[in-house]
């Protein structure tokens, strides 16, 4: 069986709470709210692309606890094929402590434990699944060796490739540019990328453009309510995608939202303009801002507009 959409990424429980503010170092406050939830940017990109309609198969590890057992579950639960989905011993399944503040802002701390034993070997065992697949996505919650390699893998398969660098690292190997259809990443990653700050608009167009020159196809960077800038290869002139006005009760997750839908546009659209993809997906993101929660404020294909599709 082909999957339309296959995640070689992270999973994470998320600890969230919520307060006023961000602590000071050193210091105490009182939040009003405390969850648990599901989360980890490989995992909410896959779960973001079942609920658009994608056939998804996701490419993780977890521990063999309690954390593991319910993620898995949870795979299930959203449809997502689970057969790329190993346990181990040797490490907890990834932790994610996140603070949200009253503007719905977050900081985040991840302890990736499970997800760094992803390697070579369970590639090689998802490997039909990643040459078979219609858009494969990677980020960097696992081992960047491991995520270079599947893209590569997915690549010279002629599989599109949507690579997003998230959690940035100062050093990315020139090798992930090169194997990325869509380089997708936001404001403080581009920034920490190519050293540009990125505080408009304009500077985006510029420091897409700037990525773009290290190899890529496409480059889509993501502005939270200013929506996003696409760069492609084919057309260098870089094109604002506006988004509409939201109050944001919690933005964690929506780069998240943004990246999956567009992983389902791309598999089940492939001729669809990249603007029109990323206007789209800019919407379904929108969506998911305005409720709290990472996956629980993700919507499923019934709540999206039909024009959506
Ligand atoms: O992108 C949001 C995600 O980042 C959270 O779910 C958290 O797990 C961290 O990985
Ligand atoms: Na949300």
């Amino acid at each position: 069986e082909d999957f339309s959409v296959v995640v070689v990424g992270s999973c994470m429980t998320d600890l969230v709470s919520q307060a006023p503010r961000f602590p000071k170092a050193g210091e105490t406050i009182h939040g009003h709210r405390f969850f648990i939830g599901f989360g980890g940017k490989g995992a909410n990109q896959c779960v973001q692309a079942a609920r658009m309609g994608a056939k998804t198969a996701m490419v993780c590890k977890v521990g063999r606890d309690v954390f593991g057992n319910d993620y898995i579950q949870n795979f299930k639960n959203n449809g997502i094929s689970t057969a790329y989905v190993e346990q181990t011993e040797k490490a907890a399944t990834g932790a994610a402590s996140i603070i949200v503040n009253d503007t719905g802002e977050n900081a985040i701390v991840i302890v990736a434990g499970a997800n760094l034993l992803l390697g070579q070997e369970e590639l090689q065992r998802a490997q039909s699944a990643i040459i078979n697949a219609k858009v494969l996505v990677c980020q960097l919650e696992i081992s960047p060796d491991a995520s270079l390699q599947a893209l590569k893998m997915a690549r010279e398969n002629h599989v599109k490739t949507i690579f997003n660098p998230a959690p940035a690292i100062a050093y990315l190997d020139s090798d992930f540019y090169k194997a990325s259809d869509v380089f997708c990443c936001n404001e403080s990653e581009a920034e920490m990328l190519t050293g540009l700050s990125v505080t408009s608009v304009e500077d985006a167009c510029q420091v897409g453009l700037e990525l773009l020159n290290k190899g890529c196809a496409s480059v889509i960077v993501t502005l939270g309510s200013q929506g996003c800038v696409v760069c492609q290869s084919t057309n260098k002139t870089p094109k604002h995608i506006p988004t509409i006005e939201v109050t944001a009760a919690d933005t964690t997750g929506a780069g998240d939202s943004f990246i999956g839908a567009l992983a389902f546009y791309m598999a089940h659209y492939p001729a669809m303009p990249m603007e029109e993809m990323a206007r789209r997906a800019n919407l379904v993101a929108a969506v998911s801002v305005q409720t709290v929660g990472t996956q629980t404020s993700f919507p499923f294909r019934k709540d999206l507009p039909t024009e959506l599709f």
